[in-house]
């Protein structure tokens, strides 16, 4: 009897033909998802100057990548002072809510759904990004060992090292709130499905979070609860402002990004993620602190998977990860019951139809990192997709409506 027909070939068989879990569907919020491939934040750099609004160019990006479970927008900046790279753009003036609002309804027309990151960088920025030059703020003036990307006298983006900033006084922690508050509801107007709050990679929330950046003596300092106060300040205001089963929230346990650091990483998100718990939220996204071990194909490091298992274990909603997945790691992470969503960023810059090729196990584009940050259609919205690369359809074009 020939091989294939022992029970042992015919379940690996089956094993083959069963569908990907990556293409199941997933109930988020009030929305189903129609697969799992989710499009993770992205900053390019690329808003319409002057004024950091959304333009065509990026109308045509986001709507190109429209077959995503969900988009999650490039960080955006709740305020001037929440600025800390050249270009990025904001959901604080009126002509952003409109850029954006022309973006939302590209991606709508293409059947996507959108959530928009909110973003305040705290001490990632410099003093020509800030209103009146000044220091940028942060829970304590703790210089971080990190560059921002500025922009030069010649018009052109930069490196610059990072200053010391200017730790936040008490008086001034409710306007902060307000400022989440008013980008969560100018995404609303503007059309986003939901937001994303950006308490990772060592932008302000995270310097909140983390005793490294944190040396803060008053109820924003200390313990984890304390620490992590400021966090659920934003949470409980932009859960007024939208509604918490439209609200997603980015961490990233264990990530030294932008020269972070915390003595104790376990107490601190156990915390968080088992607080999560009381609110009933879109999803709870973390920063995959096994991202390099991922990329490599290696199993993760042991502090790694730890910390991945106990946010598993305490958070009870549906949890996204992302970093350093392909479509094969993806599906073994999403079969062991790691996560429910995987969120792919370098993958999604170079193949606009990325949930496709996933599914057909066709090859992916490279992504170019010179043209990740900054500069127009080059890197941006000239990566083909398969019916492109096949000549089956036309080239992409900047769509006289989203202008
Ligand atoms: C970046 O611009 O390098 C950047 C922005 C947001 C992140 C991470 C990196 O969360």
């Amino acid at each position: 009897m020939p091989d294939t027909d022992t029970a042992a070939g015919a379940a690996a068989r089956a094993q083959e033909q069963r569908p990907l879990k990556l293409s199941e569907p997933l109930k988020v919020g009030p929305y189903t998802l129609r697969h799992r491939v989710v499009m993770a934040p992205l900053t390019r750099s690329r808003a319409g100057q002057p004024g950091n609004v959304p333009a065509p160019l990026n109308a045509c990006y986001y709507a190109q990548r429209a077959s995503a479970a969900l988009i999650i927008t490039e960080a955006t900046q709740v305020s001037l002072q929440g600025q800390g790279y050249a270009w990025t753009p904001g959901i604080h003036s009126r002509e952003q809510v409109e850029g954006w609002r022309r973006v939302a309804d590209a991606v709508h027309e293409a059947s996507g759904l959108m959530f928009m990151q909110l973003w305040h960088v705290g001490r990632i920025s410099h003093p020509s990004l800030q209103p009146d030059q000044m220091p940028p703020v942060a829970p304590s003036p703790v210089k971080p060992n990190a560059e921002t990307f500025i922009e030069n006298e010649r018009g052109e983006g930069e490196l610059a090292p990072c200053v010391t900033p200017r730790a936040l006084q008490l008086e001034e922690m409710p306007y902060l709130v307000r400022q989440y508050w008013r980008g969560a509801r100018n995404a609303m107007k503007a059309g986003m499905d939901g937001i994303e709050v950006h308490a990772a990679n060592g932008y302000l929330l995270d310097q909140f979070i983390s005793s490294g950046t944190n040396r803060r003596t008053d109820e924003y300092g200390g313990a984890p609860a304390q620490r992590a106060r400021l966090l659920f300040e934003v949470l409980d205001s932009v859960c007024e402002a939208c509604g918490p089963q439209k609200v997603g929230v980015r961490l990233s346990p264990l990530s030294t990004f932008n020269d972070m650091h915390d003595d104790d990483p376990e107490a601190t998100f156990a915390y968080i993620a088992g607080k999560l718990n009381d609110y009933g939220l879109a999803y709870l996204h973390i920063v995959n602190p096994a991202t390099a071990s991922v990329e490599r194909g290696v199993p993760p490091e042991e502090r790694a998977q730890r910390m991945i298992d106990l946010i598993r274990r305490t958070y009870r909603g549906v949890l996204m990860i992302a970093g350093g997945f392909n479509g094969q790691s993806a599906e073994h992470w999403l079969e062991a019951g790691t996560a429910d969503l995987i969120a792919f960023g370098r993958p999604f810059i170079a193949n606009p139809d990325l949930p496709a090729r996933l599914f057909a196990q066709a090859p992916l584009n490279t992504p170019d990192p010179a043209t990740f940050y900054g500069g127009g259609e080059r890197g941006y919205t000239d990566y083909p997709s398969l019916a492109q690369e096949r000549g089956e359809a036309p080239k992409a074009v900047i769509d006289d409506r989203w202008r």
